[in-house]
């Protein structure tokens, strides 16, 4: 743990004894993160407005409640002016980055977000942009950022090849996933890759090669929550990952990479309340409350109970700045721009 304070890196069998080990170090990672996030951030919380834009998608991951083959959901696709609505009522409560996320969905057409994105540019030209809609050809990313986009969400997932394969189908390229987010880089996107943690068949040695591979990508952001199972998936009856090992890797995240925006999750949220909170405390500093249409919101349902009312909507926002005040944070609204000064 000494070696990774002072390098911020480690090599995988060192992250693999490390992760097997916390118990033995766990309150100095808490207090260390602690100290790095203090010192980084300054007890700011950034807030994101989540756009969940659509439910439909092509493909069938193993875990998602959204995948294809589940007959259970009921499918939607925002409109543009839905989408446009969201963003005009999220800047009027003073929000200044929206994510735009949503299952790979064949009928939303390349120029639909492009239009989309210049749209939201011309509600507030000082607007981030940060889209989480899959993986995505070179040119069309390259004409993503030229419209306007600035981030680019799309988790790793894991980079273990035979994990990766016990998560997805065969017809899924774990290849092409992480070319994606080299090109994401290559184009200036701030960019960010994770994990689920506990996801079913992920191994302590799985999680090591994550960070590594994390080391060597230098992401803008990181997001990582714990696997909630999904109903009508195959994975429904697997049990949640985590919320304590949850905690744990954000802490190492945060002193791997001291200026990277790092949320809580929902996914963690939905599990524990205080230790959504204890993420807050140590490590995480961007808080994404959900700003889909309500009626909307239970159908994009990725696993089960997602919480995405209380604290974790926008139009709860001023509650949302009550708890975290409880907490000695301040929620401000600033775009939360990844800084590398
Ligand atoms: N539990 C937790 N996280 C999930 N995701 C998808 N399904 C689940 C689940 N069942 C995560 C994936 C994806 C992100 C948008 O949500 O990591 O990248």
């Amino acid at each position: 743990f000494d070696k990774l304070l002072k390098t911020r890196s480690l090599s995988k069998n060192e992250f693999e004894f490390l992760i097997l080990n916390r118990d033995f170090v766990l309150d100095d990672v808490y207090r260390s993160a602690k100290a790095i996030t203090k010192k980084f951030f300054n007890k700011e919380i950034y807030v994101r407005g989540l756009i969940e834009i659509s439910n439909c998608c092509k493909n069938d991951c193993y875990y998602c409640g959204i995948r294809a083959s589940n007959k259970n959901v009921n499918r939607y696709r925002l409109s543009k002016e839905e989408i446009l609505d969201s963003v005009r009522l999220g800047t009027e409560l003073g929000f200044k980055t929206f994510v735009l996320q949503g299952g790979e969905d064949g009928g939303f057409k390349d120029e639909d977000l492009i239009d989309i994105i210049k749209n939201i540019k011309t509600i507030n030209p000082q607007t981030a942009i940060t889209l989480s809609v899959g993986e995505k050809e070179f040119d069309v990313l390259k004409m993503y950022r030229e419209a306007g986009a600035d981030r680019f969400l799309l988790r790793h997932e894991t980079k273990n090849r035979e994990h990766y394969y016990k998560l997805h189908p065969k017809s899924m390229s774990q290849e092409h996933r992480l070319k994606v987010l080299r090109d994401l880089k290559t184009l200036g996107f701030q960019t960010g890759s994770g994990i689920m943690v506990g996801s079913p068949g992920q191994t302590i040695e799985n999680i090591a090669e994550d960070l590594v591979f994390l080391l060597e990508l230098q992401p803008e952001m990181v997001g990582i929550g714990p696997f909630i199972p999904a109903q009508g998936t195959p994975f429904e009856n697997e049990a949640s990952g985590s919320v304590e090992m949850t905690v744990f890797l954000l802490c190492i995240l945060r002193i791997m990479f001291p200026k990277a925006n790092i949320p809580a999750t929902t996914s963690l949220a939905t599990l524990s309340k205080e230790w959504r909170d204890k993420a807050i405390e140590y490590a995480a500093n961007v808080y994404m409350p959900n700003m889909t249409p309500t009626y909307r919101r239970m159908d994009y349902s990725l696993y089960k109970d997602k919480a995405c009312f209380k604290i974790e909507a926008a139009e709860n926002l001023e509650e949302l700045k009550k708890l975290f005040g409880s907490l000695g944070y301040r929620v401000v609204m600033s775009r939360g721009d990844f800084k590398d000064v």
